[in-house]
Formats: C-alpha cells, sequence, structure tokens
C-alpha cells in the first residue's frame, strides 16, 4: 500500500547553534531529501524540504504503517518536528514504534541535508479547552467520532477528549470488517439476510446473557450505520463471513483491506469538515464531575501537564473498554494471567472506572474474550483469513474443528492443544482475496513456499500429514460438505501456490462488559435510574454483545450507538 500525504506547517521555531552549510551559519542545505525508517507495519518513506535554518514541509511518499494508524500520527510528528526544527521530538503516544520508524526516516533525510546536529527545539504549545462546550465525548475512537459528528450536526457544540496522541483507539485496529443485515452489498451477491436473523445469531453467541433491547437496535439499526459511513466517503462493500454467523454479513472495504481505518478515516474528516467540534489529544480525562442532584456537568481534564474543569450540558463517555489492563483483567478472570492482547495500549477501562464512582451501574464485568488468532508477539490476524477459506492445523498438520465456531470456542480447541499453538494455512487465491493480508506479509509473520509439503518441512509439520489434509478438505470444498467438522462455509479450495501459514495462539480481544445504558444510551445508575447528562457508546458499555461478542458486531455496535449518543447529548444540550 502506499499514501502520498503532505504537512506543511508555518515554522516558528527559534534555531540556535547551527552547524555550518552551503549558507554560512545554515544547519542544512536547501532542498528535498528523501529519508526511509521502519516502523510497526514496514517501510517508511518521507521527503523532508528544508530552507537553510528550517524543516519546511514533510512529504510521506511511501507508508505501509497508515492501516493502522491512519494519517494522524504522522501529521501530529510533522507538527512537532516542523514546531522544534528537530527530529528529536517526543513520540506520539499510542503509536510509538511507527513514530520512530517516522522520525528515523526524517533523520535520514536531515542527514542528506547536511545536518549535524545542535537545531534547538522549542516548547510545544499546548492548547486550552474553552471553559464550556455542549457536548463533552471522552476517547476519539469510533463510538466517539460517531457521536462527536451527530451532535455536530445536531448543532451542538462539542470538543473530544482523547488520551493518546492519536485519534483511533482500538477502532483504528479493526481488521475483519462491520456485521449489517440487509444491506445493498449482502443484495448485490444475492445474500439473503434480515434483521431478525442478525438478532438471532448475536443473542446465541452471546449465550442469551444480552440485553434484548439493545441487540434489537443494533441488529435493526446497522445497515444505517453502514450506509451512514458510506455517506460521508467510506467503502465497506466487500462482505465476508465471520465466526457465528448465519450468512455473509461482515462489511469491509473493497480487496479486503481493513476496516477500521477506513471508519476512523471517514469519521475523522467528517468531523474535521464541521466547525463546531473541537479536538484534544493527549487530553486524559480525569474525573466526571457532578452537581448537587447528581447530574453530569463537565469533566476534569490534564493537557499538557495541565488540569482544566471544562463544564457541558452532556457528557458522552466513549473511552473503550479494558483488553489492556492486565491487572483489571486478571482481577476479574486470573484465568487470564499471563495473556498477550491485540488492544492498543490505551485500553485501560478509565471510562467505566470514572463512570463507576459517580454511581454508574456495571453489567457483565466478568465477559471477557479471546480472539483466536494472534500471531505471538506481534498482531491479530483477522477472522476474514478464515473467512475468505483458511484453515486451522494441528502440529502434526491435522483439522482440529470447524474453523467458523465463535472466537470463544475455536481459542479453547487452541488451548486444548499441547502446544497452545495452532497453524493457520491458506493459498494465494485467500492471500489475493483480502488485501489485510499483505500487512502481515510484511511484518513478517508468514511462512510461504511453493506446496503443502514443503511449506509443512518449513514450519515443523508432518509433510504427508499437511498435504493429506490440505487435500481431503479440498474434497469437502467440491462436495460443499465438510464430512469431518461440518463447517458451513468454505469459499474456496486451497490449491493455488504459492502456500502460507501464520502460527496463531488466543490473547485478550474484547471486554463485553462495562457502564449499563438504556436504550437511549442514558447511563443507568445502580440505583436502576438514569444519571442525568451522562450518555456512554461502544465498548466502555456493557450489554450488547453478552457472553460473547460476534466478530464484526462491535463496529456495528460503536457506530449506532456512538450515534445515538451524540443525537441524544446533542437533544439535551439543546433543551
Ligand atoms: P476505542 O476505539 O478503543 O476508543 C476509545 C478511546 O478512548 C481510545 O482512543 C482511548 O485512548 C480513549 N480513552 C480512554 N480513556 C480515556 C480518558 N481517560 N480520557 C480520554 N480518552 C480516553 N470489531 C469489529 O466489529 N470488527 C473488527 O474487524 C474488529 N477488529 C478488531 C481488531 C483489533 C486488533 C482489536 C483490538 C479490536 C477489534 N474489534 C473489531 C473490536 C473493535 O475495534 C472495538 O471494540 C471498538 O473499536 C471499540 O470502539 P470504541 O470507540 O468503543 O473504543
Ligand atoms: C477480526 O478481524 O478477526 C476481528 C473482528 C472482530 O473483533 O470483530
Amino acid at each position: 500500500m502506499s499514501t502520498r500525504v503532505t504537512f506543511a506547517f508555518i515554522a516558528i521555531a527559534l534555531i540556535f547553534g547551527l552547524g555550518a552549510c552551503a549558507t554560512p551559519g545554515a544547519a542544512y542545505v536547501p532542498g528535498t531529501y528523501v529519508g526511509v525508517g521502519k516502523g510497526h507495519g514496514g517501510e517508511l518513506k518521507v521527503a523532508v524540504t528544508v530552507s537553510p535554518r528550517q524543516i519546511l514541509k514533510i512529504e510521506v511518499l511511501s507508508n505501509d504503517e497508515t492501516a493502522v494508524l491512519g494519517d494522524s500520527a504522522f501529521e501530529e510528528l510533522s507538527r512537532r518536528v516542523i514546531a522544534a526544527n528537530s527530529a528529536e521530538v517526543e513520540v506520539v503516544s499510542g503509536a510509538s514504534s511507527s513514530s520512530e520508524g517516522f522520525l528515523a526516516a526524517v533523520s535520514a533525510a536531515l542527514a542528506q541535508a547536511g545536518f549535524k546536529g545542535g537545531a534547538a527545539k522549542a516548547a510545544a504549545a499546548v492548547r486550552a479547552p474553552a471553559k464550556a462546550y455542549d457536548v463533552i465525548v471522552v476517547g476519539g475512537g469510533g463510538a466517539g467520532l460517531s457521536a462527536a459528528n451527530e451532535a455536530a450536526l445536531a448543532g451542538a457544540s462539542v470538543v473530544v477528549f482523547e488520551k493518546m496522541g492519536v485519534l483511533g483507539g482500538n477502532t483504528v485496529r479493526a481488521t475483519g470488517g462491520m456485521n449489517a443485515a440487509g444491506t445493498k452489498h449482502q443484495a448485490a451477491r444475492g445474500i439473503a439476510d434480515s434483521p431478525e436473523l442478525f438478532f438471532k445469531d448475536t443473542m446465541k453467541g452471546g449465550y442469551d446473557k444480552n440485553d434484548p433491547a439493545l441487540v434489537k437496535i443494533l441488529s435493526e439499526k446497522a445497515v444505517e450505520s453502514l450506509d451512514w459511513i458510506e455517506s460521508m466517503g467510506g467503502d465497506l462493500s466487500d462482505v465476508s463471513r465471520s465466526g457465528g454467523a448465519s450468512v455473509n454479513r461482515i462489511h469491509l472495504p473493497a480487496g479486503g483491506s481493513k476496516a477500521g481505518p477506513e471508519i476512523v478515516k471517514t469519521l475523522k474528516k467528517a468531523a474535521e469538515a464541521k466547525s463546531g467540534i473541537a479536538v484534544f489529544t493527549e487530553a486524559k480525562v480525569l474525573e466526571i464531575l457532578v452537581d448537587k442532584a447528581g447530574a453530569a456537568r463537565g469533566v476534569r481534564v490534564a493537557i499538557g501537564g495541565r488540569e482544566h474543569s471544562v463544564a457541558a450540558k452532556a457528557v458522552v463517555l466513549a473511552a473503550g473498554g479494558f483488553g489492556a489492563n492486565e491487572e483489571m483483567l486478571v482481577r476479574l478472570n486470573p484465568a487470564l494471567k499471563g495473556f498477550a492482547t491485540t488492544n492498543h495500549s490505551g485500553a485501560t477501562g478509565d471510562g467505566i472506572l470514572l463512570a463507576e464512582k459517580i454511581g454508574a451501574a456495571l453489567v457483565d464485568m466478568k465477559e471477557i474474550q479471546t480472539h483466536p488468532t494472534y500471531a505471538p508477539g506481534k498482531e491479530m490476524v483477522t477472522e476474514a483469513v478464515r473467512g475468505n477459506g483458511a484453515i486451522l492445523v494441528d502440529h502434526k498438520g491435522l483439522r482440529f474443528g470447524n474453523e467458523m465456531r465463535t472466537r470463544d470456542v475455536v481459542s479453547a480447541a487452541i488451548l486444548g492443544l499441547p502446544e497452545k499453538t495452532a497453524y493457520l494455512v491458506f493459498d494465494t487465491s485467500v492471500r489475493k482475496s483480502l488485501k489485510a493480508i499483505e500487512d502481515y506479509v510484511k511484518m513478517g509473520i508468514v511462512v510461504e513456499a511453493a506446496s503443502p509439503a514443503e511449506l509443512a518441512a518449513k514450519i515443523g509439520v508432518d509433510p504427508a500429514a499437511l498435504a493429506a489434509t490440505i487435500e481431503r478438505y479440498n474434497g469437502f470444498v467440491a462436495a460443499k460438505a465438510d464430512a469431518d467438522f461440518a463447517r458451513p462455509d468454505m469459499p474456496r479450495a486451497l490449491s493455488v501456490g504459492p502456500y502460507h501459514a501464520i502460527e496463531v495462539t488466543p490473547a485478550v480481544h474484547h471486554t463485553m462488559g462495562g457502564v449499563k445504558i438504556d436504550t437511549a444510551t442514558r447511563v443507568v445508575s445502580t440505583k436502576g435510574t438514569p444519571i442525568p447528562g451522562l450518555f456512554a457508546a461502544g465498548e466502555v458499555t456493557g450489554g450488547v454483545h453478552g457472553g460473547n461478542r460476534l466478530g464484526g458486531n462491535a463496529l456495528a455496535d460503536i457506530v449506532t450507538f456512538g450515534r445515538i449518543a451524540g443525537k441524544n447529548a446533542a437533544a439535551l444540550a439543546k433543551k
């Protein structure tokens, strides 16, 4: 993947002690220089334009990181580098390895410009929020940005406080897609689906622990949420299968690119196009302020080392889950000790704890999901790889179950193997069907070989066994029936070389529990009544997913309930 983004800012830094270059006293030989760095997702190439004394412009020429982070991290880093006139700036929190790759690329370009070091850093200007807004949104992931967009559309003044250096939270990591039933994309493929079937699958997947009133809204409104994202320029036109779904229902960009970056990019662009939304990153909300009657009236937020009390007529909590808070995870489920997580480091459950402090009821807190296919120490491998045709084999080269069961069941099956890891095995036709796989290749987690036997030898599995497993599976595909494990959907035979394998193991992925909400997204107190002025949406809430979330249902949840929260918060503010 390749993107071309330019960040140019007015340079205001003071320069001291500059090394000698072509112009006497200059830091750089003027011109444009290309530098290369290595980030989280692969290579990063930038062009840096300099005058004798100043970094003027940074252009991202090619970038394997965008799929993971969006352009936000590079935009923020470019601002910092140009303001400081130096590549020695703080990395963006939540995007540290990408930041390091970017800054290494800028340093390499500056070295070519003759820079010998010594440019002074300017103190970054820290913005302060206004004293009051109509609506405060806590968290700049998909739920928060959906809420902010809707609240602003309804005429409210809105501020988003995001504690990390970039927007996106877990949403920007989302890969496999967003569920919706009855979409035009399903219709174009002849897929018969309905809100009723979506409801049934979701309740069954959640072991009927879900709040049916919330699931009804999810299953009926997700199609509108998808249309809304597409009306703002997003693309969710591809359709695949996820575990526990009766039909192909999970939507992702054409060609199988990652869904989360597409959604975050779309919501961010829409928010930037509106005048009524102020966004603060590295702005951590510390407290929800309440009046004497217990109504939410604002927040205390820390920005750049200073604390501010900011008033609002309504507060929307959209601070995500706690999949990266090991202490909280293990306290709720000791069996999770030592598990890795697929989550971003900011998923620490702050929103749940802040709401609990002012009397919010919590539901399903012990319901924590693992994702079965995490490449150890690296990256979650999307369920769409299986949805598009991959099989799972053990270390003997044998399948050990229907790959499309719900993720709790597949996770348990992998953890039941002696090695506690398995191999995802697929061919080149699966690889071609899903652009997301190219990111895994760039990360170095994919083993590739010309034939099944050669692949087996490379991963230490019996070659004859793996070749026989693939041949048998291909027979099931041709017969349209899996005689071994009754896998319901086998979209393609694995017959096009080269063949591929990724070693996988379960990792903590989703926290289904959280703040209790009603159908209007009002936060419900321990007394059973709504807390006035406080709304919540997304992974910070509990109830939508019950005992187990189906793949694709979180993106549907955060956009659908984020929109409801934004509209209702604005309506309250305008009363
Ligand atoms: P987030 O997107 O996590 O946003 C919450 C934001 O709040 C974060 O940016 C966080 O930094 C911020 N925040 C937290 N505390 C504070 C504070 N005190 N002050 C200010 N800000 C704060 N679901 C699907 O349906 N389909 C998928 O394909 C999919 N793939 C996934 C892949 C991965 C690797 C992961 C981790 C999850 C995936 N999920 C997927 C789940 C889904 O992405 C999340 O459940 C969903 O995006 C959560 O959205 P959110 O807006 O509620 O939270
Ligand atoms: C994935 O792409 O496998 C994750 C999907 C999800 O969490 O819903």
